[in-house]
């Protein structure tokens, strides 16, 4: 049996348990959801100064490659230069404001705008006008190329900052590259990549994946595959998680089931081990998965050197303040990210990204299409159906004049945390964050 010890240390995710910060009990009140006054003021002092996700790097592998993305009113065009480096634009034409990019993707060799011709080159600078004598006032350069935002990587994303004066993305991350760089997600390939868009909140989307609570209601199968009661929360500066214990079942169900259940089942034959030779109980099925997974990893072509033996069964699920949630399992991270609508409270953009570990000597399977659907037009699987399906309902009775605010629970303390980060913002406290 491979020990824990033989997991590097250096590059370890720290497992302890964090000190619990005293988070108070008040209500959280509804308007955070519901009122456009609350989100023009996220819009200013948080969106706008915050670091985001933009787009994954091999998304724009090649010099000219770009991609768009789109926050709150604004859109951006992430371009790969000539040497290599991804820069971040206003996606406007300084002409007469079109947007330079109209497309989820593309490449070319410079941007040009297809109103009336206006051509950038990839760092942004304006280098042609079509009849540029007409305009008297000249065309300076250094006033109409493309305006640039901050633009940095990690983890295989190209992340970009609306705030001039950001502080450095390592900074804004915290201990996130520590805990999760034993993943390298940066070497995992993207295999789905969904943006639906949804009637509620983002916080509303946010808060369903920072708390198990539900799952005994809205999941009840998942009472065969995890542990939602013994889950460990760790509450760090701004961002946060819990250790979620997978490929068990809930000690809710009272008792441990006899027979193995065929989720746990399908675990077992996920990783080359034939569930009808187990012999041991349910309860053991977790640790006979690490132990597998550990000694069978050469054969498999993975490396999990880096991770912790709880790490090749459980969820380390992580969410980085504002909007990213990561389900993080030792071959594959789901990665939720939620994106204000430009002017309604009771709207947001739900994207679902899977990305997957490619064992050495496989093929590495291609970029999937970017796919747009409205709500319900498509399943995302049996649970994020579920979850799917309650929030508008829940967004609805947020904005009814019978309910105040959010009763939280302490199973229920990350919402809480989210929370504090986000007043933080809102308030203008804290060191280099507005
Ligand atoms: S708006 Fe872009 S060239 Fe006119
Ligand atoms: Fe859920």
């Amino acid at each position: 049996m491979v020990a824990i010890s033989r997991v590097k240390e250096s590059v370890r995710t720290p497992a302890e348990k964090a000190p619990e910060p005293n988070l108070g009990s008040e209500v959280i009140p509804k308007q955070r959801y519901t009122s456009t006054d609350f989100m023009n003021l996220e819009w200013e002092r948080m969106w706008t100064k915050v670091w985001l996700v933009g787009c994954r790097e091999d998304e724009i592998p090649e010099p000219g490659d770009n991609a768009t993305t789109e926050i709150g009113t604004e859109s951006l065009l992430i371009v790969r230069g000539e040497d290599g480096r991804a820069r971040t634009f206003y996606n406007v034409c300084n002409h007469r404001g079109n947007q330079v990019k109209f497309d989820q993707c593309g490449n070319s060799r410079t941007l040009q705008c297809a109103y009336h011709f206006w051509e950038y080159d990839l760092t942004g600078k304006l280098i042609n006008v079509p009849d540029e004598e007409d305009f008297a006032q000249g065309c300076p350069r250094d006033k109409l190329s493309l305006k640039q935002v901050e633009t940095d990587s990690w983890g295989g994303w190209v992340w970009f900052n609306l705030n001039p004066d950001a502080e450095p993305l390592r900074d804004f991350l915290g201990m996130i590259p520590q805990h999760l760089d034993p993943y390298h997600f940066a070497d995992m390939a993207l295999t789905m990549n969904v943006t639906v868009e949804s009637d509620c909140n983002w916080k509303t989307s946010v808060d369903a994946f920072n708390e198990v609570y539900h799952v005994q209601c809205i999941h009840p199968e998942l009472s065969y595959t995890i542990d939602d009661v013994d889950v460990q929360i760790d509450l760090y500066d701004r961002h946060n998680r819990y250790l979620v214990p997978y490929h068990t079942y809930s000690p809710r169900l009272g008792e441990e089931p006899y027979e193995v259940p065929e989720i746990l089942a399908n675990a077992l034959q996920a990783v080359g081990m034939n569930p009808d030779q187990y012999t041991g109980r349910v309860t053991e099925i977790r640790r006979a998965l690490q132990v597998y997974k550990r000694e069978s990893q050469q054969k498999r072509g993975v490396d999990y050197s880096e991770l912790n033996d709880d790490q090749l069964t459980d969820n380390y699920h992580y969410f980085i303040f504002p909007n990213l949630t990561l389900n993080t399992f030792s071959d594959r991270m789901m990665l939720f990210r939620q994106r204000p609508h430009a002017s309604d409270p009771n709207k947001m953009y739900y994207d679902v990204t899977v990305h997957v570990r490619v064992p050495k000597g496989q093929k590495r399977p291609p970029m999937p299409d970017h796919e747009h659907v409205a709500f319900g037009q498509r399943s995302l699987g049996l649970v994020l159906d579920q979850d799917a399906v309650n929030l508008p309902h829940v967004q609805k009775g947020m904005n009814s004049s019978a309910f105040e605010g959010l009763w939280i629970s302490s199973q229920e303390r990350r919402i809480r945390h989210m929370h504090k980060t986000l007043m933080d913002y809102i308030d203008g406290e804290g060191a280099g964050r507005v």
